[in-house]
This record gives structure tokens, sequence and C-alpha cells, in this order.
């Protein structure tokens, strides 16, 4: 399929109804639909899907730069970019691919990126939607230049959700984090589920590999597992960012959350010939 602006998206569906919308503009997830039908991530009402910008909502990626860490545009180019599908991927684990419904794909940086960031590498995304309804991010990334490099990574996934004072996370109590409102200083969590109350910016660091967010309102909670993706980034940005923020209406900050499975405050770093793989798998179950 097409979007309006006649970027190809490529639709996997599976057996019970759920599906899942890639774009390859950016091998950005823009939908993850469950089996009645409800979208499960946020866009926003005033999203452009115009490139050369990321749309406001699903999974964007940033790669290989999170935020202004470094010196490339906030979040890094890829999420920018067009990609291709990969039609002959190398080979992943057969349980990656038996009973799920699939495509590759492959991004590499132009002449132009190279300008900016020297570093010649193949980004390899599988993104999958099983019979239960999982969608599972794998991305490899592989050094083919002939010099180390090291990049940082995030999904930046915009989770729909009833409102965000109905809504906690589960998964980082304790942890340290940075804090992105405070000239990114450290900080250690407390021992209770996160609940928002204002605008929040933080990256929390190397926490198990499975999060939750829970909606009371609706219900049902989001299971996010991670491999090689030891941070997560937990971002609203509330009342006042969102007046700021020209593809986001002002009060929609109610109704998304982000909680990104990212590798931030330790860079990867491959050598020449070396590949990093990260996998994300997200999940929603009914609760109480
Ligand atoms: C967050 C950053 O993860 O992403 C924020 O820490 C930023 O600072 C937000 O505002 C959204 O970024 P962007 O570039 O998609 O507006």
């Amino acid at each position: 399929t097409k979007d309006s602006n006649g970027v190809q998206q490529v639709l996997l569906r599976n057996p019970r109804g759920a599906s899942v919308k890639v774009s390859l503009f950016g091998g950005q997830v823009v939908s993850w639909k469950k089996e009645n039908g409800e979208e499960l991530l946020f866009t926003s009402s005033k999203a452009n899907f115009k490139p050369p910008m990321a749309v406001r909502g699903g999974i964007p990626i940033c790669f290989p730069q999170f935020g202004n860490r470094g010196i490339l545009e906030q979040h890094g180019f890829a999420r920018n970019r067009m990609w291709i599908i990969d039609e002959n991927p190398p080979p992943l684990h057969p349980n990656d691919s038996k009973g799920k419904s699939f495509v590759d794909l492959l991004f590499t940086p132009s002449e132009e990126d190279l300008k900016r960031w020297n570093h010649s590498f193949e980004f390899r995304l599988r993104v999958a939607l099983d019979f239960d309804g999982y969608l599972t991010m794998i991305s490899r990334v592989r050094n083919i230049n002939c010099k180390p490099f090291s990049f940082s990574i995030a999904y930046h996934t915009y989770f729909s959700i009833s409102d965000i004072s109905e809504v906690r996370v589960e998964g980082l109590e304790t942890l340290d984090y940075l804090d992105n409102l405070q000239q990114k200083e450290r900080f250690t969590e407390q021992g209770d589920a996160l609940t928002f109350e204002s605008e929040i910016d933080r990256v929390y660091l190397s926490s198990e590999d499975v999060i939750a967010v829970l909606d009371h309102e609706k219900k049902q909670t989001f299971v996010i597992r991670k491999e090689g993706l030891p941070d997560v980034v937990v971002w609203n940005p509330w009342e006042k960012k969102s007046r700021a923020i020209a593809d986001l209406g002002d009060e929609e900050y109610k109704q998304m959350l982000c909680v990104d499975g990212a590798a931030i405050e330790n860079p990867i770093n491959l050598k020449p010939g070396e590949e990093w793989t990260g996998r994300l798998e997200l999940s929603v179950v009914a609760s109480t």
C-alpha cells in the first residue's frame, strides 16, 4: 500500500485479524492493531506524513544518535530517510520466521549522510507479527567500514493510552536515570511504579528486560520485552511542551506515552565486520 504522499507501506496481518503497518520512510511502524481492530500506537491528529520529517507517532527509530547527544540532527538520520525492502536478508533464527507474518527492511547511509557521519553500515530491520498479535522488531547493524564506530539507538514507541493519569509503568523502580529536563543529570528512581503528573523526559539505565505499561482505564497492559537494549526512555511532553510541538495537538499528550527500548548511556561499539543485534517485542494483555 501507499500513504497519501506516495510513501510505500507494508501491511502485515495475522490469521486472527491483528495487523501492523510499516512505512519505508524511516522503517517506522505506523500502526499496530489488535484482533478487534483497536489501534495500540498513538499517532497525532496533526502528524505530518510528508517526508523528510518522521511521523509524530508509531515507532520512529532513533539511530545512530539519541536526542541531541552528538553532532547529528535530533535522534539521528535513520528515521528521516527512505529504507528499502530487503529481498534477501542474511538468515535469522528459524523461530523469528515460524508462524509469523514479517517484512525485512534495509537502510544504508547515502553519500550525504557519510559526509556528516563517515561510517558505512547496513541496518537491517525485521518487523514481525505473530499469531498472538505480538509485534517483534529485530535490528541488525553491521559495520562494513574498515574502522570502528559506535552508535546509540532507541525505538521511540508512542503507546496509545486512555489518559496519562490512568497509567503506570512497572520495571523501572530503584533504577538510576538521566534526566533530560535537568541537564542530563543522574538521579535514582524510588521504589514505586512510575505515575505521571508533569512533563517527563528520562533515560532509565540498565533495566530488566521486561517493562510493563499498565492502563487502568482500558484494563490493558503493554508488555515490552527487550534484548540488547539496556536502557529505557520515558517521555511525555505534557501541556506546555505540547503547545510548542507543531505536529502534536495541545491536549494529545494525555493520550500518549513514549516508552522506548534503547541503548544510550553506553553506545554500542562495532569493529569492522562486526554486527550487533537488538530485539524489541511488544504485546498487550488484559489486566484488572
Ligand atoms: C525524547 C527526547 O525522547 O524525544 C525529547 O528526549 C524530544 O527531548 C522527544 O522532545 C521527541 O523528539 P522529536 O524530535 O521526535 O520531537
